[in-house]
């Protein structure tokens, strides 16, 4: 099929509604959860701040902060997603199905805004530019945007490549719908100097930056999930409970960026206009990029 723009946001909308179970159950997995904690840690949001989470799939984000005092609420595009946080995490109108580059809140009103593992799906929905000048928006000045993405080194390349074209290759195996993900092939590492200078462009500095997911956390995550959908849950669980300690303990201790697949940032939004003085070139540029009509249906093909 030839890979327009439209054809690629509406691969991406699909998956995102048939992935709602899947994120429902892969949220309790030990290994999961032990990443969540660190990456709740890092971020060191406290109680009484409000905060967005910007695609927050199944809510858990959501609900663990709001267990702690955070007044935190979600917006994500996929209904289904939507009804899970719902469903599994008691959540009401704290979670709102919305698209990130159009965010139904007043500006200046979060204190932090979380986005984990999202904004490598909006760039391949060339949203990611319309998106962050709303994440710009809603933070109050001196804000704080949270992130978890990929890292851009080459092995983290190496595997979110080698996923997509292996669940391809399962979806034509077994015309099993739940490894269709081929939008995804668009996807960018998410993460390198250059796509970090994107977000820097929206007058972002970093103040804080930790390399996470080694290779083999990354692997056996992916193994588990191919027991878990080929064999049994209870055999996953069964092998997971038993590498869990083993595998966050290497996961904890190597830091270096081409073992790791993904990283955690924290990125502070400059209270002036100091930063757009001195990029205003830049910024112009990524504005002026962010504002443009979308790409007309059927123009760009993708490769
Ligand atoms: C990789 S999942 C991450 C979910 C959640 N943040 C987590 O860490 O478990 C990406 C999420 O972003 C959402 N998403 C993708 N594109 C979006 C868009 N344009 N606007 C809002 N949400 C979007 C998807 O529906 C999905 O729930």
């Amino acid at each position: 099929m030839v890979k327009t723009l439209e054809n690629i946001r509406r691969e991406e909308a699909s998956d995102w509604e048939r992935n709602a179970e899947f994120y429902r159950t892969d949220d309790h997995s030990p290994l999961m959860q032990s990443l969540a904690r660190r990456r709740e840690q890092f971020y060191e949001i406290s109680a009484g701040q409000r905060v967005l989470d910007l695609g927050c799939g199944s809510g858990a984000v959501v609900a663990s902060l709001r267990r702690r005092g955070v007044d935190a609420v979600g917006v994500d595009y996929a209904q289904a997603m939507v009804d899970v946080a719902r469903t599994e995490y008691g959540l009401g109108e704290q979670v709102r199905r919305s698209a990130a580059a159009d965010l139904p809140f007043e500006t200046n009103s979060f204190d932090v805004v979380i986005a984990n593992g999202v904004f490598h799906h909006l760039a391949v929905q060339e949203e990611l530019l319309p998106a962050l000048r709303e994440v710009r928006r809603v933070l109050k000045p001196g804000g704080r945007l949270c992130c978890f993405d990929r890292n851009g080194s080459w092995v983290s390349t190496l595997m979110s490549g080698g996923c997509v074209r292996i669940k391809e290759l399962l979806r034509i195996a077994t015309g099993r719908q739940r490894f269709a993900s081929c939008a995804s092939r668009n996807e960018i590492g998410f993460g390198d100097p250059d796509d970090l200078k994107t977000i820097r462009g929206f007058d972002f500095d970093i103040i804080r930056q930790q390399q996470v997911s080694t290779a083999l956390f990354f692997f056996c995550v992916v193994v588990l999930n191919g027991i878990e959908y080929f064999l049994s849950s209870r055999l996953r669980s069964f092998i997971e409970c038993r590498l869990v300690g083993a595998i966050t303990w290497i996961d904890r201790r190597c830091g270096w960026r081409q073992f790791c697949v993904e990283q955690f940032i924290v990125f502070n939004a400059a209270k002036c206009a100091r930063k757009v003085v001195a990029s205003a070139g830049r910024q112009a540029a990524l504005m002026e990029k962010a504002t443009a009509p979308q790409t007309q249906v059927g123009e760009t093909v993708y490769e």
